[in-house]
């Protein structure tokens, strides 16, 4: 196990990753949606500083990505609160403490920006996602999703 850590490489993201992206996406959802990723994460890129947008790496394969931001950073008008976007692990390397590690570094980051809050937002059906963010301390918080079909 230690080795394996020796091996973890967390980096930001660079836009020749997006075929790992991809890969991965498609892996944990089943379907593959690279028009959203180029979207995302080239056609976006300037919507959040390079230091919130992180991948782990492991024998030159990315096996996790974290995307983050902070408020207002876009505009030059950054404020206290950071996001975390999307978290996506390759299912064969979860259950290694990755998504961990990605976060913890995402936060570091984001406080370098004087963020102090960070939200995101979760699927209530998405236990895997509800139990991750729960082991990383996130608690609910005060903003509740309305909807209204029209
Ligand atoms: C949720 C997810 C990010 C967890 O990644 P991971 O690398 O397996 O998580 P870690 O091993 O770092 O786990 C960290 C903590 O969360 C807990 N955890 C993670 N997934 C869990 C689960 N499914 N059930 C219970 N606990 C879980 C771990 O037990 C660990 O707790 P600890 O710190 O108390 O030991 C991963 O399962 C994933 O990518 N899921 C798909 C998310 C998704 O849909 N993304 C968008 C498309 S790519």
């Amino acid at each position: 196990m230690s080795n394996f850590f020796d091996k973890l490489i967390i980096r930001q993201l660079r836009p020749d990753d997006i075929d790992f992206i991809v890969d991965i996406d498609t892996k944990v959802l089943g379907e593959t949606r690279r028009d959203y990723w180029v979207n995302k994460i080239i056609k976006q890129a300037d919507t959040r500083p390079p230091d919130a947008s992180l991948v782990a790496e492991i024998d030159g394969k990315v096996v996790g990505f974290i995307l983050g931001e902070v408020s207002g950073w876009e505009f030059k008008v950054p404020n206290n609160i950071g996001w975390i976007d999307t978290i996506g692990i390759d299912p064969d390397y979860q259950n290694r403490g990755i998504a961990k590690v990605l976060a913890n570094n995402l936060i570091t980051n984001l406080k370098r920006y004087n963020v102090d809050t960070i939200y995101t937002l979760v699927n209530w059906n998405d236990w895997d996602l509800l139990q991750f963010f729960h082991a990383m301390g996130f608690s609910r918080g005060d903003m509740i999703n309305l909807v209204l079909k029209v």
